[in-house]
C-alpha cells in the first residue's frame, strides 16, 4: 500500500484549488496576466505545503494551448503533458541526488536550446539546496546568461543553504504552513468525496499531528483508512496516531538510555513499516523524554502525569537508568533538533543520525563538565597549600549533588539593587518583630541578634502545581544575616522560619523568603554573585529553558558526608 494516494490524487490541478498560499497564487497569476514572469523563482518553505504543486501549475500556465493564462484549460496536448508527467519541455530535478556537474549538465544543454513542443521550458529543481559547489557554479552560468524562454524554478525547504548569489537572481516566494483550520477542511472535502466517516474530532487530531504540511495530513488519512476502513472511529485513530507512545517510545527510549546505537535503525526501520509519520513519533518522543524527566524528579507523579500506577511504575523504572540531568540533557537536545526534523527532505536519515547521536551521549563529556574539572583540580590544589577546604559554590537543582558535579562559575560583575530602602526596611522589620512577639516571644527576642537584614525581590520559587505545571511564584526575599559565632540564635530562627515567612508575608502583603545568612563569610554580596553566576550557567539557563524555571537559591554542594 502507498501511502502518497490521497496526495496523488488531490494534488490540484489549477491554482485555485491550492490550498492557502493565497499571496502567492495571486502574484503568479497577475504575473502571467500581465506577462511579467520572472526567469526564475525560488520557493521555499517545509515539506508538503504546494512548492512543487505550484511549479507543476505555473509550467501548465505557461504553455497551456490557450494560454499563457492564469488558468490552464488541463485539457490541451500540453496540459496533459505535464499533468501525467511526460512533457518534454518541463524537467523535474531532484536536487538531492544531483549533485555534481555532470548531473546538472542536462540543464545546461537543454537551458540551451529553444523548447522543442511549448513556448516555455519549465526546469524545476527540487532541494536546490543540496547540489554540490560545482553544481551551483554550472547554475550560475545558466542563469547569468538566461537561456531564451526557459524558466527555473528553484525549491528547497532550507533558504538559508542557498546560496546567495542564486538566490539574488531569482524571485523568492516563501511557502506557509497550511493552517489546522484549512487542513481540516480539506480533509473534509476528502472525506466527503472518498465516502469516508469521520469525525470532525479526529480529523483535528490529524491535522494537529499534520503541523501544517497538508501532505502529512493526507497520508496521515491515507493510513487511517488503511486501518480501519472507511469508517474511521476516534479509538482506532487514536491507536493508530497513538501506538506509537507506549512500547516504541520505551524502545528508544532504552536504546538511548542504555547506550545501543545499531539498533536505531532497526527501530526507525520497524516505525515506517508500521506506517507511522516519522515527525508524529518524534513529538510522542520528546513528550516521553519529559515524563521521564518528571519521574526522575518528583516523587509524586499520580497529579503530574495522566496515568496510571501501573504506567508511572514503568515511568520510573525507565527513568532510573540515567539522572535526571542526563535526562535533562536528552530532552534539551531532543528539542533543539526538532525545527531541523520538520523541515528535511530526508527525515528518516536525519533522525537516525538524531537518535544515534543520543546514543553516545553519556560517553560525550560535556566542555563544561571538563573546565569544571580542571576548576575543581585548580582550586584543590590552592585550597590544599593554604590549608583550607571550603567547598566551592554550586547550585541546588537537586542534580548536581548525584553525580557531584558543580557548574562552572566565572566571575561577574555583581549588580543587585535592594527593592526597598534601608530607612523602610528598619521600619517593615520592626513590624515583623513585633507581630512576631505576638505569636512566640522568644522567637521574636533572637530577632535582636540580627546585625543586618535585607529585602529583595530577584528570586522567584518553583513549585510542583496538581495540575501537571510548573509554577512560578515570585517571593520577597527577607535576608537576615546574623554575627559570628551566634549559631544557637540562627539555628532557633531556621527552626521556625516557617513562622517568620507566615508573619513577615502578612506584614509586607506579598510571599515572603526568608534566607538567614552568616555576617563573616557571606553576606549578601557573595550570595549575590554566587546567583549572577548561577544564572549565566548554561546547565541552569538549560534547566529554566525548560521548565520555565528560575534559580531560588544558589547553596554550596555538600560533598561527600565524611568531608562535612
Ligand atoms: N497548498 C496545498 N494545497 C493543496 N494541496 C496541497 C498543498 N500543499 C500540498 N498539497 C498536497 O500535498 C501533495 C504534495 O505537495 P507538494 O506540492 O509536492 O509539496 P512540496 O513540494 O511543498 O513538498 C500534493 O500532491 C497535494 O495533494
Ligand atoms: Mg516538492
Ligand atoms: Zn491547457
Amino acid at each position: 500500500m502507498s501511502y502518497l494516494i490521497y496526495a496523488r490524487k488531490y494534488r490540484p490541478q489549477t491554482f485555485e484549488e491550492m490550498v492557502g498560499q493565497k499571496a502567492i497564487v495571486q502574484t503568479l497569476q497577475n504575473a502571467i496576466k500581465n506577462n511579467r514572469v520572472a526567469q526564475a523563482y525560488i520557493f521555499s518553505g517545509m515539506r508538503g505545503i504546494g512548492k512543487t504543486t505550484v511549479a507543476r501549475i505555473l509550467a501548465k500556465a505557461l504553455n497551456c494551448q490557450y494560454g499563457p493564462t492564469p488558468t490552464p484549460c488541463n485539457k490541451c496536448e500540453f496540459c496533459l503533458a505535464v499533468k501525467e508527467d511526460r512533457s518534454v519541455d518541463v524537467l523535474e530535478i531532484d536536487g538531492a541526488s544531483s549533485r555534481t556537474v555532470e548531473d546538472i549538465s542536462p540543464i545546461r544543454d537543454t537551458a540551451k536550446y529553444k523548447p522543442i513542443a511549448s513556448r516555455y521550458k519549465v526546469i524545476i529543481i527540487d532541494e536546490v539546496h543540496m547540489l554540490s559547489g560545482h553544481a551551483f557554479n554550472a547554475l550560475l552560468k545558466t542563469l547569468e546568461e538566461p537561456p531564451e524562454r526557459t524558466i527555473f524554478i528553484f525549491a528547497t525547504t532550507e533558504f538559508h543553504k542557498v546560496p546567495a548569489t542564486i538566490a539574488s537572481r531569482c524571485q523568492h516566494f516563501e511557502f506557509k504552513k497550511i493552517s489546522q483550520k484549512e487542513i481540516v477542511n480539506h480533509l473534509l472535502d476528502i472525506a466527503q468525496k472518498e465516502k469516508i466517516t469521520v469525525s470532525l474530532y479526529a480529523l483535528n487530531l490529524i491535522a494537529e499531528a499534520a503541523d501544517g504540511s497538508l501532505r502529512d495530513a493526507q497520508s496521515l488519512l491515507d493510513q487511517a483508512v488503511a486501518f480501519s476502513g472507511e469508517i474511521i472511529n476516534d479509538d482506532d485513530l487514536k491507536e493508530i496516531l497513538g501506538v506509537i507512545s507506549k512500547d516504541t517510545l520505551f524502545e528508544c527510549s532504552s536504546l538511548i538510555l542504555e547506550q545501543r546505537p545499531a539498533e536505531v535503525f532497526a527501530l526507525i526501520e520497524k516505525i515506517m513499516e508500521k506506517g507511522h509519520d516519522l515527525r508524529f513519533f518524534y513529538k510522542e518522543l520528546v513528550q516521553h523524554f519529559r515524563n521521564l524527566l518528571l519521574a526522575r524528579s518528583v516523587q509524586e507523579l499520580k497529579d503530574l502525569l495522566p496515568l496510571n500506577a501501573e504506567e508511572i511504575g514503568q515511568l520510573k523504572t525507565e527513568a532510573a537508568k540515567a539522572s535526571a540531568e542526563e535526562i535533562l540533557r536528552y530532552l534539551v537536545a531532543l528539542q533543539q533538533a526538532e525545527p531541523g526534523l520538520r523541515y528535511s527532505s530526508h527525515p528518516q536519515i536525519y533522525l537516525e543520525t538524531v537518535l544515534v547521536k543520543l546514543c553516545h551521549f553519556k560517553k560525550i563529556v560535556p566542555l563544561q563538565d571538563l573546565i569544571q574539572e580542571v576548576e575543581k583540580i585548580v582550586k584543590e590544589r590552592e585550597a590544599a597549600s593554604r590549608g583550607l577546604s571550603e567547598p566551592p559554590p554550586g547550585i541546588k537543582t537537586g542534580m548536581d549533588k548525584e553525580r557531584g558535579v558543580e557548574p562552572g562559575l566565572k566571575p561577574v560583575p555583581v549588580q543587585q539593587a535592594p527593592r526597598i530602602k534601608v530607612e523602610e526596611d528598619k521600619d517593615i522589620f520592626h513590624k515583623i518583630v513585633e507581630e512576631l512577639q505576638k505569636e512566640k516571644s522568644s522567637l521574636a527576642a533572637v530577632f535582636s541578634r540580627q546585625t543586618s537584614f535585607q529585602i529583595k525581590d530577584e528570586t522567584l520559587d518553583i513549585k510542583f502545581h496538581p495540575e501537571k505545571r510548573f509554577v512560578i511564584e515570585n517571593p520577597v526575599i527577607l535576608e537576615i544575616s546574623f554575627p559570628a559565632g551566634e549559631d544557637f540564635y540562627r539555628e532557633t530562627v531556621q527552626k521556625d522560619i516557617k513562622t517568620v515567612e507566615r508573619v513577615a508575608s502578612a506584614v509586607i502583603g506579598q510571599k515572603v523568603k526568608v534566607r538567614l545568612i552568616d555576617a563573616v563569610d557571606g553576606n549578601a554580596n557573595k550570595r549575590d554573585r554566587d546567583l549572577e553566576l548561577a544564572l549565566k550557567d548554561p546547565t541552569v539557563q538549560t534547566f529554566m529553558d525548560t521548565f520555565k524555571a528560575q534559580v531560588l537559591s544558589v547553596e554550596p554542594i555538600k560533598r561527600s558526608k565524611q568531608k562535612e
